[in-house]
């Protein structure tokens, strides 16, 4: 606290991201990264760029990154708008579209940076309980707003919607921006993309930090009708002109454009996943149906808490929610390597046996 700080900074609730320990030798399933690095390709990428040319500032509208990223959408580089991580999209799209008079709408279990953004922006909002099977239930959107928000699949239960779903939804909620974060997206939902063409209000976010293993370099963005991408493009050119650098850019091509490193690495998760909820069942978990890189599940007798704990003494780290009260039993858990998956499951057997 400070005198110097403004209103704004006094009320804010900072997100809490999860831990990034300094230690090695850890089985590290906290905070949803690919366990395979990127593609050889994009490594490539990014020793080229380290030259000469790094004293030029880099593209301000990063034009050959949205022309890379429309070819793999099958869209117009003007549906496309990029920046620092899609936590910096989504931070402009907040302020530019998403704050009006009515409340935005968004679930009371979802990705806990989207009330942060609104105490950043002063945006009225109001969340609408999952059901009780942890799903969203789309009817429940079915009223006035300034907008909707929410990932899908949904985080952090990882459960995902239809792509029929959230056409009906679209159909219903014409006269307010609809944004679907699709942070995990390729790990197996329906993407929503395929209705951008139709929904002018519809906008879809993405980020390379998950299925291309490009958490370190921090590029996201979305796609939608040029008319949203128009403002935040204002946004971005009132807060930074150059969010994606040489190195972000070079790296960040390569990247969309290989799309068999993509499509293997994305099914080698989903594999593993599969076999791991299997494995995680018969020791007594039940596990929420999960069309992500992570899976949400809870013990039958042990809590959430405990188990985080022990774990974290076995030197593997899971991410642990303490509220709301509804999800504390629950732990959520990045799908690593298949060694990663082994060694998880065998301390859990030590640790159940032990108990
Ligand atoms: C639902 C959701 N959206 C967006 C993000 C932000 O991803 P990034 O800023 O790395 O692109 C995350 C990160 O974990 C997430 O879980």
């Amino acid at each position: 606290m400070s005198k110097f700080w403004s209103d704004v900074i006094h009320k804010l609730t900072p997100y809490v991201p999860g831990e990034q320990p300094k230690l090695d030798n850890l089985v590290k399933l906290n905070t949803n990264e690919n366990p395979y690095g990127p593609s050889p390709k994009v490594i490539a990428a990014l020793k080229l760029e380290a030259a000469d040319s790094l004293r030029l500032y880099p593209d301000p509208n990063s034009d050959a990154l949205k022309a890379a990223i429309a070819e793999v959408h099958h869209l117009q580089a003007k549906q496309v708008f990029v920046g620092n991580g899609s936590d910096e999209v989504l931070a402009h799209v907040f302020q530019a579209l998403l704050k009006h008079s009515r409340p935005l709408l968004f679930p009371d279990i979802t990705y806990s940076f989207y009330p942060v953004y609104c105490g950043l922006y002063d945006i009225e909002y109001q969340t609408i309980p999952l059901a009780e099977d942890f799903s969203i239930n789309i009817d429940d959107y079915d009223q006035p707003n300034g907008g909707i928000i929410f990932p899908n699949p949904n985080a952090p239960t990882g459960i995902p919607l239809s792509l029929a779903t959230i056409e009906k939804l679209l159909q219903k909620n014409t006269q307010s921006v609809v944004v679907i974060d699709e942070a995990y997206v390729d790990f197996g939902t329906e993407s929503a993309v395929s209705l951008i063409n139709t929904y002018p209000n519809l906008l879809v976010t993405h980020t390379l930090s998950k299925a291309r293993s490009l958490a370190g370099l921090r590029v996201g963005y979305s796609l939608g009708h040029p008319d949203l991408i128009e403002a935040l493009i204002r946004v971005k050119d009132s807060f930074n002109s150059y969010p994606i650098d040489r190195f972000a850019s070079a790296g960040a091509i390569a990247a969309m454009q290989d799309t068999a490193y993509f499509e293997e690495t994305c099914s080698k998760v989903i594999a593993t996943r599969e076999a791991l909820i299997n494995d995680l069942t018969q020791l007594g978990f039940d596990v929420l149906p999960s069309g992500a890189n992570f899976i949400f599940a809870k013990h039958q007798v042990k809590e959430g808490a405990e188990l985080t704990a022990l774990l974290r003494q076995k030197n593997i780290i899971v991410r642990h929610f303490k509220s709301p009260s509804r999800i504390a039993p629950y732990l959520r858990i990045t799908i690593g390597t298949e060694a990663q998956s082994k060694a998880l499951i065998g301390t859990l057997t030590e640790l159940l046996l032990d108990a």
